[in-house]
């Protein structure tokens, strides 16, 4: 029953999905799971089993930041950091729906995504820029 968060924080090491509130509604510790976003808060491992789980250590496939997390840098989407893991991975999770959302889809996307810090306009505009990244480099 132990949790897919401390799975992958104590006993992967992989320390980039955070524990805000766990109990499921800050989404600080979200992860794809099959594609799907879930709060690992929430997952016990033995849910996991045969699941693909990326984390955000997982969506960038090279040195290089991923097109997203680019983004999230350069509009300031990112400052304390404890949400933008979970952030990204919405984003992705998002994008991956909708290439090119609207202002309301990308409030509905990052709806289960608490920020603290940011006031969420710079998110947002990052989640823009990504998109339009994303579909200039697709034409
Ligand atoms: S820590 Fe999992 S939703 Fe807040
Ligand atoms: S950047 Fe600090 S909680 Fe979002």
């Amino acid at each position: 029953m132990k949790r897919l968060l401390d799975v992958l924080r104590e006993d992967f090491q992989l320390t980039g999905a955070k524990e805000g509130c766990g109990e499921g509604e800050c989404g600080s510790c979200s992860v794809l799971m099959n594609g799907d976003l879930v709060n690992s808060c929430l997952v016990p491992i033995l849910q996991t089993e045969g699941a693909k789980i990326t984390t955000i250590e997982g969506i960038a496939m090279t040195e290089k930041l991923h097109p997203i997390q680019q983004c999230f840098l350069e509009e300031g989407g990112a400052q304390c950091g404890i949400c933008t893991p979970g952030m990204i991975l919405a984003t992705h999770h998002l994008l991956d729906k909708y290439p090119n959302p609207t202002m309301e889809q990308i409030q509905e996307g990052l709806a289960g995504n608490l920020c603290r810090c940011t006031g969420y306009m710079r998110i947002f505009e990052s989640v823009k820029r990504a998109a339009e990244l994303s579909t200039a480099q697709t034409r």
